[in-house]
């Protein structure tokens, strides 16, 4: 009778699988690239791509504008491994299917996770095109992809999440927007499961929390990236003004729009970041 696999071996033989496309490319960086902001990995060089559907027991992208696949090649000067493209618990994947390419990349060896995504801004001092620097996190999901005996096999569950997103890289990312002059906020960001969109009455319980930006990924991505200990920076693109706040009522084809204006300042924010990592 055959065992069904632990996650722990999973997330070996998947990472296996990818080191065997790389053609000797050790990836420094991971990207995972949110709604809308997909075209940065055009600007990868040297280019490998893996769709998510070929490495074994990965889920596919189903949502509009994830191309899902993983580019690795160079980026300014350095190379990278990016997701075109996320797993999002919304599409109806467990906590674990989100977290799963995130191990694999430390499984690979790559020791910082650069993740970003779209956001609806719930701080009513941000504007639409603004991106924002994650500063901390609400967990709203109700789901933590560490919960369970077996990711505890693959690190120690029970760990720290305060410093969460790395003060240093924080700081290079302000350099780099200020340098580049490339709008940029910071302020704590509200992950929840989606897909609907928020209440106005929501969004003002969050605000009363804290909270500067709301989206459906990224905590669950950021839980298990640290679990493992990856550098984490995490970047939105303020894509709308969140349900209610200036009378807004968010939905896809504006997040799409905005960032497809914004595309030009995201890559050299992103480039100017990887470039100034320490190698
Ligand atoms: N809410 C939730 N997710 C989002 C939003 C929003 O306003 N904008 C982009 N993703």
């Amino acid at each position: 009778m055959q065992v069904a696999p632990t996650l722990k071996q999973k997330v070996a033989e998947a990472a296996a699988f990818i080191e065997g496309r790389l053609g000797g490319r050790r990836p420094a960086v991971g990207i995972v690239l949110g709604s809308g902001l997909g075209p940065l990995a055009e600007a990868i060089e040297d280019a490998v791509c893996i769709p998510f559907g070929e490495v074994p027991f990965m889920k596919t992208s189903t949502a509009t504008s994830h191309v899902g696949r993983f580019v690795c090649g160079r980026l300014a000067g350095k190379c990278v491994l990016a997701m075109q493209g996320r797993l999002h618990g919304y599409e109806g994947n467990t906590p674990q299917e989100v977290a799963f390419p995130i191990w694999v990349m430390a499984q690979l060896g790559v020791p910082v996770l650069i993740t970003t995504n779209a956001a609806g801004a719930i701080n009513a001092s941000y504007r639409v095109g603004d991106f924002c620097l994650m500063s901390d996190h609400i967990n709203f999901t109700g789901r933590n992809p560490v919960a369970g005996t077996e990711p505890d096999e693959l690190a120690f569950r029970f760990f720290s999440m305060a410093d969460a997103y790395s003060p240093r890289l924080r700081q290079l990312a302000r350099e780099v927007a200020r340098r580049e002059a490339v709008p940029l906020q910071e302020g704590v960001y509200l992950g929840l499961l989606g897909p609907s969109f928020e209440t106005p009455a929501e969004i003002r319980a969050f605000r009363s929390w804290g909270a500067d930006t709301v989206a459906m990924s990224v905590c669950e991505e950021v839980i298990a990236a640290r679990h493992v200990g990856m550098e984490v920076l995490g970047i939105s693109l303020v894509s709308n003004m969140a349900c209610g706040i200036e009378g807004a009522s968010p939905n896809d084809t504006e997040v799409l729009q905005v960032a497809a204006q914004r595309e030009e300042d995201f890559r050299r924010l992103i480039c100017g970041v990887v470039e100034g990592l320490p190698s």
